[in-house]
């Protein structure tokens, strides 16, 4: 019996859209306000869903505090109140909500071993949403 569990978390960040191969002008076309040079910011809303069989006698697919540790340990404390744009994670890439879902599963994927890890969302604003699932 295989069921889904997914657990949200909050941490704010900034960022700005922008690649140095472009010029000034394209960087305004392709990116708009997000290229904006001070950057800007959101209060991110993560929701990680992991699976696996029920456990028999937990009844539990994966002990929460676990998945809460592994989230707070690895990904959060990485990317709460940080400028994206300044992580190791984003010196070669674009630090778009895309991006960060990707980078964000990989560290899931690779780390987290109690469950299944299926799939991130991500919450930008109210109205961007962002998943990936590997
Ligand atoms: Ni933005």
């Amino acid at each position: 019996m295989k069921a889904h569990l997914t657990r949200r978390y909050y941490f704010p960040a900034s960022h700005r859209l922008h690649r140095d191969e472009l010029s000034e002008a394209e960087n305004r076309e392709v990116y708009g306000k997000c290229n904006n040079p001070h950057g800007h910011g959101h209060n991110y809303a993560l929701e990680v869903t992991v699976s696996g069989p029920v456990d028999g006698s937990t009844g539990m697919v994966c002990n929460l505090a676990e998945l809460d540790a592994f989230a707070h340990n690895k990904v959060i404390s990485t990317f709460d109140h940080a400028n994206l744009n300044c992580l190791p994670a984003f010196r070669d890439k674009v630090p778009s909500t895309e991006n960060l879902c990707v980078e964000i599963f990989d560290r899931f994927q690779k780390g987290f071993t109690s469950a299944k890890v299926e799939k991130i969302r991500i919450e930008e604003t109210s109205k961007n949403s962002f998943e990936y699932a590997g």
